[in-house]
Order: C-alpha cells, then structure tokens, then sequence
C-alpha cells in the first residue's frame, strides 16, 4: 500500500526513524520488500533524478506498482530523491510519487525558499508531500559538490524560519553527514548538538538525515579481498540512529550501503566462480544478502515490527 511519508512520519516521530532506501533495478527492489516484510517495517522507497534516467523513469515505476501487488502487506512511501524544480514537477503531475524533496540546498537562503515555496504549492494542491533541504552536505551528490571541509551545517534559526516561510513538510538537515563512502574526516561525527537546538525550534517536526550509510567495515575488507579499492572508506554509526531518532529524526537515507552489498556480492561470486555468466545466480545472491541488510538496518533505526502498528494509523 502506497502512503505519504507524513503519515509514516505521524507514526514514527520521536519513537524511531524510517529507512529510505534508494532503488534503480528489479534486485534492488525485491531485495527491499523482502527486508521490509521480514522485519515488519514501513519504509521509503526514493528513486533519484539518476534512477530515473538509467533506463526509462516509467520502468521503475512498474517494478514499485508490481511489487506492491506481489507484497500487499507492504505499507510504504514512493518519494523522489534530490528533485530539482523541473524533476519535482514532473513527479506531481505523474500521480505516482506520494512525496517529493526539492532540493535547492544550493542556492542562497532567499533563493532556496523560493523554490521550495512554489514546489511546495504545487505538491499540496495535489495532496503530495514535500522534503526540503537547509544547510550543505559533504561529498557529492549529483548537482552539487560541496568540499566537506566547506560542509555548512544546517542554522537552527533559519530552519524555523525556513519551514515557515515554505510550508514543507518535512526538512533535510546538514548535521556532519555526507553522501557515498568515504565520509568524516579526521575525528568527526555526527553533530547532535544542532539536532538539539533545531527540535528546540521546530518541536515534533520531522527532520531528515541524507549520507546515512554506515560503510560496513567488514563488507569494505571483503570487497578489497576480492578485487575492489576503497581504501579508508567510512561511514556513519548505526548505533546512534536511536539518539537521532528521540531528536525528530523521522526519515535515513541510505543508499552507498546498498550499493556495497552488490559490489561484494558479485565480486566474490565472480571470483569464486570464474566459469558462471548466468547473472540470475549472482542476483539471487544478493536479493537474499540485500534483504538481509535491510531487515539489520530497519532493526537499528527501530522501524522493524511496528509495520501492524502503522497499518492501523494510516
Ligand atoms: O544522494 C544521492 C543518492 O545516493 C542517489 O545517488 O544520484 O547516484 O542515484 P545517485
Ligand atoms: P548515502 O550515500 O550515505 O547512502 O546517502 C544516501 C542519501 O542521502 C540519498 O539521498
Ligand atoms: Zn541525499
């Protein structure tokens, strides 16, 4: 069942956070779904301007509708990752997308809300929610590179200024994260602090936290066992998803994490199984190691067993 990220984020507020997991092929979403379904957790599936384009945005779209049917216990959210103005309005006037972020992070203050107002205007006249974005990630993401040492961290003041101004519904926040692998430098972590002094401002407001991945340690070493090269790649504590979650943390992001289940998985089959070129046996792999992943992460972020619990409010 399609639902509105709100109305996950009605549920989760304050008790624990949903997984937003990014999608762009057939494993990646049965891999998802079966995650979910073990774990019994609602969940966000994001598609990004990049997905969208990596074949054709209509196939995507068919994979999530025929999912919905093979799962119909599922209760999820289908939102658009990153949008910019154009992408965000061509997801409303589809009616398939239930949210939507605009991301206009990279434009001055007065800029950004702009945007985000007139994006905003249109998703609600449609009933479609809207994800915006205040402060700079590090790391890159697909419009904007934004050095981390330049990272600029979300201004508790400007956010209430800016939900206010916008109407969204819910805000991306920079608190020290960035996108991909290879995140914090030096002793960095997350800033918990600025989460503080935001809910302070914006109590029961959902906010979101993008570059969530936690980079494994053990899924880098077998990766570089078997072939790969991420040297001093890092990522996030998932221990300290419930601490994000009691400061209004309602919406993780994950993707780099997906991605590095799929990199080990076919480079250790191909390794281990040089004479195979059928790539159903590496995808059946990894349907089972990515549902695996995600029914551990939506443990960690708390969301796992109250799927009932939600079907209920929604
Ligand atoms: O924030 C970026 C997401 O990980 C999506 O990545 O733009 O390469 O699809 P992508
Ligand atoms: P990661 O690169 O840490 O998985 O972050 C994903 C993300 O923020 C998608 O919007
Ligand atoms: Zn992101």
């Amino acid at each position: 069942m399609i639902v509105t990220t709100k109305q996950l984020f009605a549920a989760a507020y304050g008790k624990y956070a949903i997984g937003a997991y990014n999608i762009n092929n057939l494993e990646q979403t049965m891999g998802l779904f079966r995650g979910c379904m073990d774990s019994q957790a609602a969940f966000i599936i994001q598609i990004s301007k990049g997905a969208r384009s990596f074949t054709h945005k209509a196939m995507l779209e068919g994979l999530i509708r025929a999912a919905d049917q093979v799962f119909p216990e599922a209760v999820f959210a289908v939102h658009l990752d990153h949008g910019d103005e154009a992408a965000c309005m061509d997801c409303i006037a589809s009616g398939f997308y239930s949210s939507v972020m605009i991301d206009a992070s990279g434009e001055p203050f007065e800029k950004n809300i702009e945007i985000t107002k007139r994006v905003v205007d249109a998703a609600h006249a449609r009933g479609i929610v809207i994800e915006a974005e205040l402060g700079q990630l590090g790391g890159v993401e697909e419009h904007v590179k934004v050095d981390e040492a330049n990272a600029k961290l979300t201004d508790p003041g400007q956010a209430k200024e800016f939900v206010k101004l916008t109407g969204c519904d819910s805000l991306a926040c920079a608190i020290g994260t960035s996108h991909g692998a290879f995140k914090f430098s030096g002793s960095q972590g997350l800033h918990f602090e600025v989460l503080v002094e935001i809910q302070k401002r914006l109590p029961g407001f959902p906010l979101v936290m993008h570059g969530s991945s936690s980079v494994p340690q053990e899924e880098v070493a077998r990766i570089n066992a078997a072939g790969g090269s991420l040297k001093g790649a890092k990522g996030v504590n998932e221990d300290e998803f419930a601490r994000a979650a009691t400061l209004g943390v309602t919406k993780v992001n994950i993707d780099t994490d997906g991605r590095l289940v799929w990199t080990r998985v076919h480079r250790e089959f191909f390794r281990d199984f040089p004479e195979k070129f059928d790539l159903r046996d590496p995808g059946k792999i990894f349907m089972a190691e990515y549902a695996k992943f995600i029914a551990h992460k939506n443990e960690k972020l708390g969301s796992a067993g109250h799927l009932e619990e939600v079907r209920k409010l929604v």
